[in-house]
């Protein structure tokens, strides 16, 4: 049986990009709403100061999942709701989770939580954010927060969200919140991340709090676009870049040594953000390991890039994000992972794409992420024929949201929301999800 009968059938959402009422509450502003209110920043103009306004909507959201068949939801909790200044906690804020968590109790779904997903509040930006040490402190007391206040109605804890793309896009490509782009504060910012994902679970233990504890990583599968040893140097480069510079440190307590050597040639830093005991810390045992996963690239070698690569040319079919969909390349990175890192139990906490979806008589026509998410389902079903131990998939996302840089423009979601009227509509994959988690409970796989 592919699917064991206490397998996760789940769907993700993180604050920034559903709840809206950015003001309400007590609620701050975070990184990411000063970036939609910086002139320029994003092309369209949007901004999630209303997004799908599951904040208040969150009732109705619930009913969908419940009558979708999930039995977890995984979502994350906005850090300036919570501490809008620093030091100063806000249970207002706080009680917006417990009103969610009890409406998810209520409907039999278990809750997935991750503490961060990227939106740090301006005021901890304000004191140097992720490159001040003392980041990792203010991160310490939002999370003992959500521990003590939050505790036995969550199953499973996530530090962080793809620390890769809240450190190096944000602080050292600068395409994301805080737009930073030097390569030593990419550097700087990921250490202190996972510094204080190592120190939260350090805390989680020693406050004996319910559930499990992780952190979700996303994780890409890379193809040289030739042969040619310089295209297979680069995919190692990549390799390192995204997923070993994350990996290594969690489960190894070490950073990936060639990596090390590029960056200290590209840059001027002697690595001294490194301090004693910090490897150690940031290998703290976990119960499990989140990956988001959604495509392979081909990479072609770039001699003057920082990491030697650039994207290569690839005919696969791409999604409206560009991204190629290949669900095979899923097995392959689970395998690599086994052989390489870990055995612990795998969530793919993340997987989806972006589409143009067709709206006809009211009805939302979405077949290719219908053929996306069974390509995927299946991938997950022949990775456990495998033995490799995934114990739970999460669709992204439940319904379409604010997509970071690109605003409303690209839809993932498997709810289709009218941001006019926010109203929701099940789109044809949600039916398709639903069918397969059906089916998947009556006979422990997927039929056809
Ligand atoms: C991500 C994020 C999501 C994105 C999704 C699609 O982890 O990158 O968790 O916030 O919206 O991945 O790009």
């Amino acid at each position: 049986m592919s699917f064991s009968n206490d397998f996760l059938f789940g769907a993700a959402t993180a604050a920034f990009q559903v709840e809206g009422a950015v003001s309400e509450g007590g609620r701050t502003m975070s990184i990411w709403d000063t970036e939609f209110r910086t002139p320029g920043r994003i092309s369209n103009g949007d901004t999630a100061d209303i997004a799908c306004d599951h904040y208040h909507r969150y009732p109705e959201d619930v009913a969908l999942m419940r009558d979708l068949g999930l039995n977890s939801y995984r979502f994350s909790i906005s850090w300036s709701r919570i501490f809008p200044q620093m030091g100063q906690y806000n249970p207002e804020g706080m009680q917006f989770y417990k009103k969610l968590l009890e409406e998810l109790k209520k409907s039999g779904i278990c809750a997935a939580v991750t503490i961060y997903h990227w939106d740090l509040p301006q005021w901890a930006q304000d004191q140097g954010g992720w490159l001040n040490r003392a980041c990792v402190d203010w991160y310490l007391d939002f999370a003992k927060k959500c521990f003590e206040e939050l505790d036995g109605a969550v199953a499973l804890w996530i530090t962080h969200n793809e620390p890769y793309c809240a450190s190096f896009l944000g602080h050292q490509i600068g395409v994301f919140a805080p737009n930073i782009a030097t390569v030593e504060k990419g550097l700087i910012a990921a250490h202190h991340m996972l510094l204080s994902h190592g120190k939260a679970v350090r805390l989680f233990r020693h406050m004996g709090i319910k559930g499990k504890i992780g952190i979700t990583l996303n994780l890409g599968y890379y193809y040289p676009e030739t042969e040619r040893f310089t295209d297979k140097l680069a995919v190692t480069m990549s390799e390192g870049y995204v997923n070993r510079w994350f990996l290594e440190p969690l489960f190894h307590k070490r950073y990936p040594q060639e990596m090390l050597t590029l960056f200290a040639a590209r840059s001027s830093t002697d690595f001294g953000f490194i301090k004693e005991g910090d490897n150690e810390c940031i290998a703290a045992p976990i119960d499990f390991l989140g990956v988001n996963f959604y495509s392979s690239s081909v990479i072609r070698y770039a001699p003057t890039a920082l990491c030697l690569n650039t994207s290569g040319y690839s005919s696969r079919k791409k999604t409206s994000m560009g991204w190629d969909v290949d669900p095979d390349a899923l097995v392959k990175l689970l395998k690599r992972i086994r052989e390489q890192d870990t055995d612990l139990p795998i969530y793919i906490t993340e997987n989806g794409s972006a589409w143009e979806d067709q709206i006809v008589d009211g009805e939302i026509h979405d077949p290719d992420r219908c053929e996306y998410l069974l390509k995927h389902l299946k991938a997950v079903s022949s990775a456990n024929s495998l033995g490799l131990n995934v114990v739970g998939y999460y669709y992204w996302s439940i319904m379409d949201n604010f997509e970071w840089n690109e605003g409303f423009s690209k839809r993932f979601g498997i709810i289709h929301v009218d941001y006019d009227t926010l109203k929701r509509t099940p789109k044809d994959s949600y039916y398709l999800y639903q069918k397969c988690i059906k089916q998947i409970r009556n006979s422990g796989d997927i039929i056809g």
